[in-house]
């Protein structure tokens, strides 16, 4: 029997999830669990690159856990695990880290993004994304669900895959993003940015919201500036998607179709918005809230166990490939 393809996936532990990360990528781990070998981690080892309060990354490790599993990641169908118990991914980033381009990193967007008017910009920072490419290449990964901004990283991921292959010998296969319908979301309170946590809590909406705070970001949502035209404004595209993910086909072209012949109010449209979201977000609420603690830590801990096995064969790899392998037959 063939062998699966590999998937993988990585996200940073910076409390809870919001709806951009669902429905730009978490939703497609849990479709592609039920076909192919997935690989998920939550990747702590990122999240030191900036400044951080170690408490906070301890609790904000399970509590991201907590939402990957109440989105419904199945630990029997994939491999959820905690980046730094595979300690295989740092070791082959150092690897990767002689056949990444220095000139490829300089030009990496989200670097320049977030290093922008900081005083104090880390080295880690520089190389995230050769972490990133290790841990999609330590599981010989073919597909990487993601959302658009991260596009970018998992070419350099192609690219530092390509370059090894070329001179040490086939090893790596090169990753291709998955993208879902929504691979952008924008924030409510201004749309013509994505939506992100690190912009503040108005510019996102967390899975785990209280149904009232949903209600009022979406009543407050910016819709169009200037006049209205024939184009959709990027707040009022931004509620059209949310109402394509969330409501019945016939109630979202009821919508478009208002949209078209002019008659679309705003009000009556983000109603719509928040009723669906709320009503889709309700059994991953309940589910969050019968998961226990301790389950979750036994979870991560058997996932690191499960990953590790294959991490290590595939250090080993190519470690012997770049001739630092074993002294001893
Ligand atoms: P992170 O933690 O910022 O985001 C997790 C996932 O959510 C997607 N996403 C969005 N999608 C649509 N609209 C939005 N507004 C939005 N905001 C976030 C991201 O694209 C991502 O898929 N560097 C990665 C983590 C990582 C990784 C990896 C990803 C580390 N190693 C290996 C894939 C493979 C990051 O910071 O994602």
């Amino acid at each position: 029997m063939a062998s699966k393809s590999v998937v993988l996936s990585g996200i940073q532990p910076t409390g809870t999830l919001h709806i951009g990360n669902y429905f730009g990528a978490v939703k497609n781990y849990v479709a592609l669990q039920e076909q192919y070998e997935c690989f998920y981690s939550i990747v702590d080892y990122h999240a030191i690159t900036v400044e951080h309060d170690p408490q906070e990354l301890r609790k904000n490790t399970i509590e991201m856990a907590l939402d990957l599993l109440a989105c419904g990641l199945d630990p029997q169908k994939c491999t959820l695990f905690v980046q730094s118990q595979v300690p295989e991914h740092t070791e082959l980033s150092w690897i990767l880290s002689a056949v990444a381009s220095y000139g490829d990193l300089q030009r990496m967007t989200q670097f320049k993004e977030k290093g922008e008017g900081q005083e104090f910009v880390s080295c880690g920072l520089f190389t995230y994304p050769v972490l990133q490419a290790a841990d999609i290449l330590i599981y010989k990964a073919s597909k990487v669900p993601v959302g658009e901004d991260q596009i970018q990283h998992i070419e350099l991921a192609r690219r530092i895959a390509r370059r090894f292959n070329s001179r040490f010998g086939e090893t790596f296969p090169e990753p291709e993003v998955l993208l879902t319908e929504a691979p952008r979301v924008m924030s409510p309170a201004d749309p013509t940015r994505k939506m992100s946590k690190s912009l503040g809590p108005k510019h996102y909406i967390a899975l785990t919201e209280p149904e009232e705070s949903i209600r009022e970001k979406i009543k407050t949502a910016v819709t169009d500036i200037g006049p209205r035209t024939p184009e959709k404004s990027p707040g009022v595209a931004n509620l059209f998607l949310l109402l394509k993910l969330t409501a019945p086909q016939e109630i979202y072209e009821q919508f478009e179709s208002d949209y078209a012949t002019g008659t679309l109010k705003y009000e009556p449209l983000k109603r719509a918005v928040a009723d669906y979201l709320v009503k889709m977000l309700e059994p991953i609420r309940a589910r969050r809230a019968q998961l226990k603690e301790s389950d979750v830590r036994e979870i991560l801990h058997e996932g690191a166990r499960r990953a590790r096995a294959v991490a290590r064969q595939t250090l080993e790899e190519a470690r012997e490939r770049i001739g630092v392998g074993k002294l001893l037959p």
